[in-house]
Protein backbone atom coordinates (compact mmCIF):
# COMPACT_ATOMS: atom_id res chain seq x y z
CA UNK A 1 0.00 0.00 0.00
CA UNK A 2 1.13 3.55 -0.50
CA UNK A 3 1.93 5.01 2.83
CA UNK A 4 2.73 8.82 3.83
CA UNK A 5 4.61 9.43 6.35
CA UNK A 6 3.56 13.17 7.23
CA UNK A 7 6.33 14.99 9.14
CA UNK A 8 4.96 18.34 10.23
CA UNK A 9 8.11 21.16 10.89
CA UNK A 10 9.09 24.19 12.73
CA UNK A 11 12.47 25.26 12.90
CA UNK A 12 13.98 21.76 12.93
CA UNK A 13 16.57 22.43 10.84
CA UNK A 14 19.43 19.42 11.83
CA UNK A 15 16.59 17.13 13.10
CA UNK A 16 14.71 16.37 9.75
CA UNK A 17 17.64 15.82 8.18
CA UNK A 18 18.52 13.08 10.59
CA UNK A 19 14.98 11.74 10.85
CA UNK A 20 14.95 11.27 7.44
CA UNK A 21 18.07 9.84 6.71
CA UNK A 22 17.35 7.29 9.13
CA UNK A 23 14.23 6.92 7.43
CA UNK A 24 15.31 6.21 4.15
CA UNK A 25 18.75 4.42 4.89
CA UNK A 26 17.50 2.01 7.93
CA UNK A 27 13.97 1.90 8.11
CA UNK A 28 12.12 1.73 4.49
CA UNK A 29 14.65 -0.76 3.13
CA UNK A 30 13.44 -3.53 5.55
CA UNK A 31 9.83 -2.59 4.95
CA UNK A 32 9.38 -4.63 1.60
CA UNK A 33 5.33 -5.07 0.99
CA UNK A 34 4.67 -1.36 1.18
CA UNK A 35 5.54 1.75 -1.16
CA UNK A 36 7.13 4.16 1.72
CA UNK A 37 6.99 7.98 1.17
CA UNK A 38 7.48 11.51 3.40
CA UNK A 39 5.50 14.65 3.43
CA UNK A 40 6.88 17.39 5.41
CA UNK A 41 4.59 20.36 6.27
CA UNK A 42 6.42 23.17 6.90
CA UNK A 43 5.40 26.41 8.31
CA UNK A 44 8.04 28.71 6.21
CA UNK A 45 10.45 28.06 9.32
CA UNK A 46 12.62 30.47 8.91
CA UNK A 47 15.69 28.72 10.10
CA UNK A 48 15.77 27.16 6.30
CA UNK A 49 14.16 23.62 7.27
CA UNK A 50 12.69 23.30 3.50
CA UNK A 51 16.53 23.76 1.81
CA UNK A 52 17.56 20.94 3.84
CA UNK A 53 14.66 18.97 3.05
CA UNK A 54 14.99 20.12 -0.49
CA UNK A 55 18.46 19.39 -0.74
CA UNK A 56 17.78 15.74 0.46
CA UNK A 57 14.45 15.55 -2.23
CA UNK A 58 17.40 15.46 -4.94
CA UNK A 59 18.87 12.08 -3.31
CA UNK A 60 15.35 10.29 -2.92
CA UNK A 61 12.40 10.71 -4.73
CA UNK A 62 10.05 9.48 -2.38
CA UNK A 63 10.20 12.67 -0.30
CA UNK A 64 7.94 15.95 -0.82
CA UNK A 65 7.22 19.03 1.09
CA UNK A 66 4.38 21.60 1.07
CA UNK A 67 4.99 24.85 2.61
CA UNK A 68 2.19 27.47 4.48
CA UNK A 69 1.69 30.40 6.87
CA UNK A 70 2.18 29.44 10.47
CA UNK A 71 -1.09 28.25 12.09
CA UNK A 72 -0.90 25.92 14.79
CA UNK A 73 0.21 21.85 14.33
CA UNK A 74 -3.68 20.80 14.21
CA UNK A 75 -4.08 22.85 10.83
CA UNK A 76 -0.61 22.21 9.65
CA UNK A 77 -1.98 18.37 9.90
CA UNK A 78 -5.01 19.07 8.69
CA UNK A 79 -3.04 20.61 5.32
CA UNK A 80 -0.88 17.32 5.42
CA UNK A 81 -3.29 14.69 5.33
CA UNK A 82 -5.58 16.69 2.93
CA UNK A 83 -2.70 16.69 0.60
CA UNK A 84 -1.08 13.39 0.90
CA UNK A 85 -4.67 11.97 0.53
CA UNK A 86 -5.46 14.32 -2.53
CA UNK A 87 -2.36 14.34 -3.98
CA UNK A 88 -0.25 12.04 -3.20
CA UNK A 89 -2.81 8.98 -3.26
CA UNK A 90 -2.14 7.68 0.43
CA UNK A 91 -3.43 5.19 1.52
CA UNK A 92 -2.40 4.93 4.79
CA UNK A 93 -1.27 8.10 6.36
CA UNK A 94 1.45 8.66 9.81
CA UNK A 95 1.93 11.21 11.83
CA UNK A 96 4.86 11.81 13.31
CA UNK A 97 7.20 14.58 14.74
CA UNK A 98 10.51 15.68 13.24
CA UNK A 99 12.39 15.94 16.00
CA UNK A 100 13.35 12.20 16.89
CA UNK A 101 11.16 12.15 19.85
CA UNK A 102 9.18 9.19 17.89
CA UNK A 103 11.33 5.92 17.40
CA UNK A 104 11.26 5.64 13.78
CA UNK A 105 12.23 1.86 14.48
CA UNK A 106 8.52 1.87 15.78
CA UNK A 107 6.91 2.32 12.11
CA UNK A 108 6.66 -1.68 10.71
CA UNK A 109 5.19 -2.76 14.09
CA UNK A 110 2.68 0.24 13.27
CA UNK A 111 2.18 -1.22 9.61
CA UNK A 112 1.15 -4.52 11.26
CA UNK A 113 -0.97 -3.72 13.34
CA UNK A 114 -2.75 -2.00 10.10
CA UNK A 115 -2.13 -5.40 7.71
CA UNK A 116 -3.50 -7.03 10.86
CA UNK A 117 -7.27 -4.97 10.36
CA UNK A 118 -6.63 -2.30 12.61
CA UNK A 119 -8.21 1.15 11.14
CA UNK A 120 -5.87 3.10 13.39
CA UNK A 121 -2.72 2.28 15.32
CA UNK A 122 -1.67 4.96 17.99
CA UNK A 123 1.75 5.40 19.68
CA UNK A 124 1.13 5.33 23.58
CA UNK A 125 3.38 6.41 26.22
CA UNK A 126 0.88 5.20 28.91
CA UNK A 127 0.27 0.92 28.60
CA UNK A 128 1.69 -1.82 27.66
CA UNK A 129 5.82 -0.55 28.52
CA UNK A 130 5.20 2.65 26.87
CA UNK A 131 7.07 5.65 28.60
CA UNK A 132 7.37 9.53 29.22
CA UNK A 133 11.58 10.71 29.59
CA UNK A 134 13.08 10.31 32.89
CA UNK A 135 14.43 13.64 32.68
CA UNK A 136 11.53 15.49 32.12
CA UNK A 137 10.82 18.19 35.15
CA UNK A 138 8.41 17.48 37.53
CA UNK A 139 5.93 19.43 36.36
CA UNK A 140 5.75 18.56 32.55
CA UNK A 141 5.06 14.80 33.61
CA UNK A 142 2.32 15.97 36.16
CA UNK A 143 0.90 17.73 33.20
CA UNK A 144 1.12 14.64 31.10
CA UNK A 145 -0.15 12.48 32.99
CA UNK A 146 -2.42 13.87 34.78
CA UNK A 147 -3.65 15.86 31.56
CA UNK A 148 -4.17 12.17 29.48
CA UNK A 149 -6.35 11.03 32.83
CA UNK A 150 -8.18 14.17 32.37
CA UNK A 151 -9.43 12.97 28.99
CA UNK A 152 -10.03 9.50 29.77
CA UNK A 153 -12.17 10.33 32.71
CA UNK A 154 -13.88 13.27 31.57
CA UNK A 155 -14.57 11.59 28.12
CA UNK A 156 -15.39 8.33 29.69
CA UNK A 157 -13.69 6.77 27.21
CA UNK A 158 -10.89 4.51 28.97
CA UNK A 159 -9.53 2.01 26.60
CA UNK A 160 -7.07 4.36 25.09
CA UNK A 161 -4.35 5.47 27.26
CA UNK A 162 -2.71 8.51 25.14
CA UNK A 163 -5.03 10.75 24.00
CA UNK A 164 -2.23 13.46 23.52
CA UNK A 165 0.68 11.51 21.90
CA UNK A 166 1.26 12.08 18.15
CA UNK A 167 2.88 8.92 16.63
CA UNK A 168 -0.12 7.79 14.55
CA UNK A 169 -0.73 5.91 11.36
CA UNK A 170 -4.17 5.01 10.11
CA UNK A 171 -6.18 4.11 6.99
CA UNK A 172 -7.08 7.13 4.73
CA UNK A 173 -10.97 5.60 5.00
CA UNK A 174 -10.65 7.08 8.58
CA UNK A 175 -9.48 10.72 7.53
CA UNK A 176 -11.83 10.37 4.56
CA UNK A 177 -14.79 10.25 7.06
CA UNK A 178 -13.29 12.70 9.39
CA UNK A 179 -12.27 15.05 7.37
CA UNK A 180 -15.89 17.40 7.05
CA UNK A 181 -15.88 17.07 10.76
CA UNK A 182 -12.48 18.52 12.47
CA UNK A 183 -12.99 21.00 14.55
CA UNK A 184 -11.93 24.39 15.70
CA UNK A 185 -9.43 22.88 18.01
CA UNK A 186 -6.53 22.68 15.72
CA UNK A 187 -3.76 23.94 18.01
CA UNK A 188 -2.54 20.95 20.07
CA UNK A 189 -5.93 20.18 21.07
CA UNK A 190 -6.28 18.56 17.42
CA UNK A 191 -4.89 15.46 18.50
CA UNK A 192 -7.77 14.75 21.19
CA UNK A 193 -10.62 16.15 19.17
CA UNK A 194 -9.53 14.16 15.91
CA UNK A 195 -9.17 10.63 17.80
CA UNK A 196 -12.46 11.49 20.02
CA UNK A 197 -14.38 11.67 16.77
CA UNK A 198 -12.57 8.26 15.38
CA UNK A 199 -13.37 6.67 18.60
CA UNK A 200 -17.16 7.78 18.38
CA UNK A 201 -17.23 6.11 15.34
CA UNK A 202 -16.45 2.74 15.74
CA UNK A 203 -13.11 2.39 13.90
CA UNK A 204 -10.86 -0.54 15.49
CA UNK A 205 -7.60 1.24 17.24
CA UNK A 206 -4.52 -0.54 18.45
CA UNK A 207 -1.74 1.04 20.78
CA UNK A 208 1.81 0.26 20.00
CA UNK A 209 3.77 1.11 23.15
CA UNK A 210 6.55 3.76 22.55
CA UNK A 211 9.19 5.38 24.85
CA UNK A 212 9.32 8.79 24.14
CA UNK A 213 12.76 10.61 24.19
CA UNK A 214 13.13 13.97 24.39
CA UNK A 215 14.44 15.96 21.81
CA UNK A 216 18.43 16.93 21.67
CA UNK A 217 18.07 19.84 19.00
CA UNK A 218 16.30 22.80 19.07
CA UNK A 219 13.19 23.60 21.62
CA UNK A 220 10.05 22.48 21.83
CA UNK A 221 7.05 24.47 20.42
CA UNK A 222 4.53 23.22 23.05
CA UNK A 223 2.52 26.33 25.25
CA UNK A 224 1.34 24.60 28.55
CA UNK A 225 -0.89 27.26 29.40
CA UNK A 226 -2.60 27.46 26.64
CA UNK A 227 -3.19 23.92 25.69
CA UNK A 228 -4.41 23.05 29.07
CA UNK A 229 -7.25 25.52 28.55
CA UNK A 230 -8.03 24.32 24.73
CA UNK A 231 -7.93 20.91 26.24
CA UNK A 232 -10.24 21.54 29.29
CA UNK A 233 -12.82 23.39 26.90
CA UNK A 234 -12.51 20.86 24.20
CA UNK A 235 -13.45 17.45 26.33
CA UNK A 236 -15.70 19.34 28.65
CA UNK A 237 -17.73 21.23 26.08
CA UNK A 238 -17.93 17.93 24.01
CA UNK A 239 -18.67 15.85 26.94
CA UNK A 240 -21.63 18.23 27.63
CA UNK A 241 -22.96 17.72 24.20
CA UNK A 242 -22.69 13.77 23.99
CA UNK A 243 -24.85 14.03 27.41
CA UNK A 244 -27.03 16.39 26.01
CA UNK A 245 -27.53 13.90 23.31
CA UNK A 246 -27.55 10.66 24.94
CA UNK A 247 -30.81 9.76 27.18
CA UNK A 248 -29.09 10.86 30.60
CA UNK A 249 -30.56 14.35 30.58
CA UNK A 250 -34.00 13.01 29.55
CA UNK A 251 -33.14 10.19 32.36
CA UNK A 252 -33.14 12.57 34.68
CA UNK A 253 -36.06 14.83 34.09
CA UNK A 254 -38.22 11.67 33.86
CA UNK A 255 -37.12 10.68 37.78
CA UNK A 256 -37.09 14.22 38.80
CA UNK A 257 -40.74 14.25 37.55
CA UNK A 258 -41.14 10.89 39.56
CA UNK A 259 -39.66 11.92 42.63
CA UNK A 260 -42.97 14.44 42.19
CA UNK A 261 -45.25 12.29 41.40
CA UNK A 262 -44.52 10.01 44.47
CA UNK A 263 -44.42 13.09 46.96
CA UNK A 264 -47.70 14.76 45.62
CA UNK A 265 -49.50 10.94 45.59
CA UNK A 266 -48.26 10.36 49.37
CA UNK A 267 -49.62 13.51 50.46
CA UNK A 268 -53.29 12.46 48.50
CA UNK A 269 -53.59 8.92 49.20
CA UNK A 270 -52.93 9.58 52.93
CA UNK A 271 -55.01 12.66 53.34
CA UNK A 272 -57.59 12.67 50.67
CA UNK A 273 -58.00 8.44 50.56
CA UNK A 274 -56.92 8.18 54.30
CA UNK A 275 -54.53 5.32 53.30
CA UNK A 276 -52.31 4.17 56.06
CA UNK A 277 -48.58 6.43 55.89
CA UNK A 278 -47.32 3.58 54.96
CA UNK A 279 -48.84 1.70 52.37
CA UNK A 280 -49.92 5.81 50.93
CA UNK A 281 -45.68 5.82 50.72
CA UNK A 282 -45.22 2.70 48.74
CA UNK A 283 -48.59 3.66 46.74
CA UNK A 284 -46.95 6.90 45.94
CA UNK A 285 -43.85 4.59 45.28
CA UNK A 286 -45.08 2.37 42.67
CA UNK A 287 -47.14 5.46 40.73
CA UNK A 288 -43.46 6.97 40.58
CA UNK A 289 -42.37 2.95 38.86
CA UNK A 290 -45.02 3.07 36.12
CA UNK A 291 -44.33 6.67 35.42
CA UNK A 292 -40.46 6.33 35.16
CA UNK A 293 -41.15 2.99 33.35
CA UNK A 294 -43.28 4.70 30.76
CA UNK A 295 -42.34 7.90 30.28
CA UNK A 296 -37.50 6.46 29.73
CA UNK A 297 -39.44 3.86 27.40
CA UNK A 298 -40.86 6.02 25.33
CA UNK A 299 -38.94 8.87 25.37
CA UNK A 300 -35.90 8.70 27.39
CA UNK A 301 -34.37 5.65 25.80
CA UNK A 302 -36.80 5.83 22.69
CA UNK A 303 -34.50 4.08 20.57
CA UNK A 304 -34.39 1.25 22.30
CA UNK A 305 -38.38 0.96 22.97
CA UNK A 306 -39.68 -1.76 24.31
CA UNK A 307 -42.59 -2.83 21.54
CA UNK A 308 -43.67 -6.48 22.43
CA UNK A 309 -46.54 -6.92 25.18
CA UNK A 310 -45.04 -9.71 26.54
CA UNK A 311 -41.58 -8.25 26.76
CA UNK A 312 -43.20 -4.76 27.98
CA UNK A 313 -44.53 -6.94 30.96
CA UNK A 314 -41.49 -8.93 31.65
CA UNK A 315 -39.57 -5.51 31.10
CA UNK A 316 -41.54 -3.72 33.83
CA UNK A 317 -41.49 -6.56 36.47
CA UNK A 318 -37.78 -6.68 35.79
CA UNK A 319 -37.73 -2.68 36.46
CA UNK A 320 -39.63 -2.90 39.78
CA UNK A 321 -36.92 -5.57 40.73
CA UNK A 322 -34.20 -2.38 40.17
CA UNK A 323 -36.58 -0.10 41.77
CA UNK A 324 -36.71 -2.42 44.50
CA UNK A 325 -33.12 -1.84 44.59
CA UNK A 326 -32.86 1.76 45.05
CA UNK A 327 -35.31 1.75 47.33
CA UNK A 328 -32.83 -0.26 49.44
CA UNK A 329 -30.10 1.74 48.61
CA UNK A 330 -31.85 4.92 50.20
CA UNK A 331 -32.93 3.02 53.41
CA UNK A 332 -29.68 1.57 54.11
CA UNK A 333 -28.10 5.04 53.62
CA UNK A 334 -30.53 7.20 55.62
CA UNK A 335 -30.27 4.70 58.53
CA UNK A 336 -26.90 4.51 58.77
CA UNK A 337 -26.64 8.52 58.82
CA UNK A 338 -29.32 8.92 61.32
CA UNK A 339 -27.60 6.21 63.54
CA UNK A 340 -24.15 7.86 62.83
CA UNK A 341 -25.41 11.23 63.10
CA UNK A 342 -28.72 11.13 65.04
CA UNK A 343 -32.44 11.20 63.73
CA UNK A 344 -33.64 14.23 63.15
CA UNK A 345 -35.16 16.06 59.74
CA UNK A 346 -31.88 17.39 58.94
CA UNK A 347 -29.85 14.65 58.68
CA UNK A 348 -33.13 12.46 57.02
CA UNK A 349 -32.72 15.19 54.29
CA UNK A 350 -28.86 15.17 53.97
CA UNK A 351 -28.88 11.35 53.86
CA UNK A 352 -31.63 11.36 51.67
CA UNK A 353 -29.70 13.36 48.93
CA UNK A 354 -26.76 11.28 49.66
CA UNK A 355 -28.66 8.34 48.92
CA UNK A 356 -30.19 10.13 45.50
CA UNK A 357 -26.12 10.10 44.48
CA UNK A 358 -25.91 7.16 44.36
CA UNK A 359 -28.98 5.81 43.33
CA UNK A 360 -29.14 8.32 40.13
CA UNK A 361 -26.05 5.79 38.55
CA UNK A 362 -27.12 2.82 40.00
CA UNK A 363 -30.39 3.14 38.28
CA UNK A 364 -29.57 4.26 34.77
CA UNK A 365 -26.44 1.97 35.21
CA UNK A 366 -29.01 -0.70 35.44
CA UNK A 367 -31.24 0.31 33.12
CA UNK A 368 -28.48 0.22 29.79
CA UNK A 369 -27.41 -2.78 31.01
CA UNK A 370 -30.50 -4.86 31.75
CA UNK A 371 -33.75 -3.22 30.81
CA UNK A 372 -33.07 -0.60 27.29
CA UNK A 373 -30.00 -2.77 26.63
CA UNK A 374 -27.50 0.18 25.22
CA UNK A 375 -24.43 -0.95 26.89
CA UNK A 376 -23.08 -4.68 26.71
CA UNK A 377 -20.78 -5.76 29.29
CA UNK A 378 -18.48 -8.41 27.99
CA UNK A 379 -18.55 -10.02 31.02
CA UNK A 380 -22.15 -10.78 30.54
CA UNK A 381 -21.97 -11.09 26.66
CA UNK A 382 -19.55 -14.16 27.37
CA UNK A 383 -22.14 -15.57 30.63
CA UNK A 384 -24.66 -15.12 28.13
CA UNK A 385 -22.98 -16.92 25.50
CA UNK A 386 -21.93 -20.08 27.82
CA UNK A 387 -24.40 -20.49 29.01
CA UNK A 388 -26.70 -20.42 25.55
N1 LIG B 1 4.21 22.84 10.57
C1 LIG B 1 4.23 23.05 11.88
N2 LIG B 1 3.58 24.13 12.40
N3 LIG B 1 4.87 22.19 12.69
C2 LIG B 1 4.87 22.42 14.02
C3 LIG B 1 4.22 23.51 14.61
C4 LIG B 1 3.55 24.41 13.73
O1 LIG B 1 2.94 25.40 14.16
N4 LIG B 1 4.40 23.44 15.96
C5 LIG B 1 5.13 22.32 16.18
N5 LIG B 1 5.44 21.72 15.02
C6 LIG B 1 6.19 20.45 14.80
C7 LIG B 1 7.57 20.45 15.39
O2 LIG B 1 8.49 20.96 14.49
C8 LIG B 1 7.77 18.97 15.66
O3 LIG B 1 8.16 18.27 14.52
C9 LIG B 1 6.38 18.48 16.06
O4 LIG B 1 5.48 19.42 15.49
C10 LIG B 1 6.18 18.41 17.58
O5 LIG B 1 6.47 19.67 18.15
P1 LIG B 1 7.29 19.84 19.50
O6 LIG B 1 7.42 21.28 19.75
O7 LIG B 1 8.55 19.02 19.47
O8 LIG B 1 6.25 19.21 20.52
P2 LIG B 1 6.61 18.51 21.90
O9 LIG B 1 7.67 17.51 21.73
O10 LIG B 1 6.79 19.53 22.95
O11 LIG B 1 5.23 17.80 22.18
C11 LIG B 1 5.07 16.42 22.07
O12 LIG B 1 4.26 15.99 23.11
C12 LIG B 1 2.94 16.50 23.06
C13 LIG B 1 2.13 16.14 24.27
O13 LIG B 1 2.40 14.89 24.73
C14 LIG B 1 4.51 16.11 20.72
O14 LIG B 1 4.58 14.73 20.44
C15 LIG B 1 3.09 16.54 20.59
O15 LIG B 1 2.56 16.02 19.41
C16 LIG B 1 2.30 16.02 21.78
O16 LIG B 1 0.98 16.51 21.69
MN1 LIG C 1 9.16 17.33 20.51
Amino acid sequence: MKVVIIIPTYNEKGNIERLIEILENKIFPTIRNHDMNILVVDDNSPDGTDNEVRKLMRKWKNINIIQGEKHGLGEAYVRGMTFASQNLGAEIMFEMDADLSHDPNKIPEFLKNIEDGYDMAIGTRYSGGGSIPSNWGLSRKIFSIFGNLLVRAILMRFKIHDWTGRFRAMRKEVYLKEKNELTAFRGYTFQVSFLHKIVREGFKIAEVPIHFTDRTLGRSKIAPKEYIIDLLKYIIIARTIELIHSPFLKYAITGFTGYVINAVALEIFKSKLGFHSGLAASSGAEMSIIWNFLVNNFWSFSSQRIKSRVKFFYKFLQFNLISFGSLVIIGVVVSIGTHLFGDIGIIRQIFLVVAIGLVIPYSYTMYNIFIWKRWRISLLTKLQAALG
